[in-house]
């Protein structure tokens, strides 16, 4: 039986560096409390002032690099994943949108995943299903997020516009045979719909006529909403205890993993997790810093880095978790 392996990694990222103290211009807000509520020093945003840039255009950049990582070409991939909660559409998804971007082949399907930061780890699963099961052996899985249009740059929205990002990260899964010593060991991922007002979008909805208004854009219902202590507490629970659940499955200790990658929401729920797991510093790779947090692009965009800077060797055992709206959640444990 054939089994998931990444083989290839890759991202992309706007030029445009907006720092901390360019916020404090927008709104009633500074450098210190960004740094020490989230760790955060700059984000990158599109300039949609000089081009305009959806996340598609950020994913299909990442996605070409990392097919050439993968040693492979366009024509070689089977399924097209893309994980995102800023489609530059309402319909259709992103998915199809970088197969037309990247020109790659008709006929070739793309399915895009809707599980906001948790949206890597929930591409990873399937993609991992559907190599393991002999359905597909090459996949592209694409995590792109452009949240800065997206953003109330006002007093209101203060809590939320200092913690997101704009970025693009992609991995190819391919199949490899079982006694390669590389490959997915396993993915688990949640999801607890009772919180689904507690980090949402609510508008455009299609449970309202018209589906947003003047009044709803005034009242700026159409910018994410988050009640950010509820999303720490649980973010700081569910991904030690889903990391802590697969290596008992495997009978692995904390003390095995190489690295491990949280999702990048913000440095103290890292930080936490990290003290929760009993892993040094050394064993987990936070990049939230330079890019705040880019959603479905933040494990795959740290990932990327840390091949890159040497923090994981080939035959390393990674480890990533993730939390995020829906509450959903997951964890992966992979020998790169
Ligand atoms: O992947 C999932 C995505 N989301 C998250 O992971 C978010 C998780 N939550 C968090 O990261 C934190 O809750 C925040 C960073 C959002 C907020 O940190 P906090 O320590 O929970 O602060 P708080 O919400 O309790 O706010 C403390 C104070 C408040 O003022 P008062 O009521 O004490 O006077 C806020 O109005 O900080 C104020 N505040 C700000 N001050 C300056 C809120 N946002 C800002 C801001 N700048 N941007």
């Amino acid at each position: 039986m054939a089994k998931a392996a990444i083989t290839g990694t890759g991202h992309f990222l706007p030029d445009n560096v907006v720092t901390n103290d360019d916020l404090a211009k927008l709104f009633e807000t500074s450098d210190e409390w960004i740094q020490q509520r989230t760790g955060i020093r700059e984000r990158r945003f599109v300039d949609f002032t000089k081009e305009p840039m959806g996340a598609s255009d950020l994913g299909a950049r990442a996605a070409s690099k990392a097919i050439e990582s993968a040693g492979l070409a366009k024509e070689d991939i089977d399924l097209i994943l893309y994980a995102t909660l800023s489609p530059d559409l309402g319909f259709p998804g992103d998915g199809v949108l970088v197969q037309a971007k990247l020109d790659m082949p008709a006929g070739v399907p793309a399915m895009d995943i809707r599980n906001q930061c948790s949206g890597f780890l929930y591409g990873l699963s399937t993609a991992n299903a559907f190599i393991r099961s002999g359905v597909y052996k090459n996949i592209l899985l694409i995590g792109a997020e452009v949240h800065s249009t997206g953003l109330d740059f006002s007093d209101r929205g203060r809590d939320v516009a200092v913690l997101f990002g704009d970025g693009a990260a992609a991995v190819v899964l391919s199949a490899v045979p079982d006694e390669d010593p590389r490959g997915i060991i396993d993915v688990t991922i949640h999801a607890d719909g009772r919180f689904s007002d507690a980090l949402q979008l609510a508008y455009p909805s299609s449970a309202e006529m018209p589906r947003v208004t003047v009044e709803k854009i005034q009242e700026g219902a159409h910018y994410p909403q988050m009640n950010g202590k509820l999303v720490f507490k649980n973010a700081v629970t569910r991904m030690p205890e889903a990391l802590m659940t697969l290596l008992a499955r495997h009978e692995l200790k904390t003390s095995d993993i190489d690295l491990l990658i949280p999702h990048q929401a913000n440095l103290r729920i890292a930080e936490m997790v990290q003290k929760r797991l009993e892993l040094s510093s050394d064993q987990v790779f936070n990049n939230i810093m330079h890019y705040g947090n880019t959603t479905a692009a933040s494990i795959p965009l740290a990932l990327d880095e840390a091949i890159a800077a040497d923090k994981i060797q080939p035959g390393g055992l990674l480890a990533f978790a993730a939390f995020g709206a829906g509450f959903t959640w997951g964890a992966a444990l992979v020998r790169l």
